[in-house]
């Protein structure tokens, strides 16, 4: 069993957007399975990176569509984006200079708040962009 299972309770309507996010869960995956199999600091740091440029590409992604369709609620959602953009740059940091490993609490808190994050504000614009006429 994988670290997280995607199933479709997840889907938020738009393929695009749930396409990425099973990228996310890849990626998450990913890292779980490296610290699992006590992978050292260079491959640990380039799933790392790796996860921090897939966040930005898909924050991007739902940043650009809530502008282009005029979402009510962009502001408090990009904020979510951009506390957790904020936390795992700063934890890479950390990693980077030797003050941190990952642990399975920060793999927990990824993927916590990433699964609620999904189910709460990406449903809800989801949702939105279905009104709009995307799937
Ligand atoms: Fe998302
Ligand atoms: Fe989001």
């Amino acid at each position: 069993m994988a670290f997280i299972d995607w199933n479709d309770t997840y889907s938020v309507g738009v393929t695009h957007i749930d396409n990425q996010h099973k990228q996310l869960v890849r990626i998450i995956n990913e890292l779980h399975d490296a610290m699992g199999a006590g992978k050292g600091k260079e491959v640990m740091g380039k799933v790392l990176f790796e996860l921090i440029q897939y966040v930005n590409t898909h924050f991007k992604t739902e940043e650009e569509y809530m502008v282009k369709f005029g979402y009510s609620d962009y502001d408090s959602h990009r904020y979510e984006h951009e506390k957790l953009t904020d936390e795992v740059k700063r934890f890479h940091e950390d990693f980077k200079s030797g003050n941190a490993i990952v642990t399975i609490q920060i793999m927990n808190f990824l993927r916590n708040w990433l699964l609620d994050h999904i189910l709460v504000k990406d449903k809800k614009f989801g949702k939105f962009l279905n009104e709009k006429g995307l799937n």
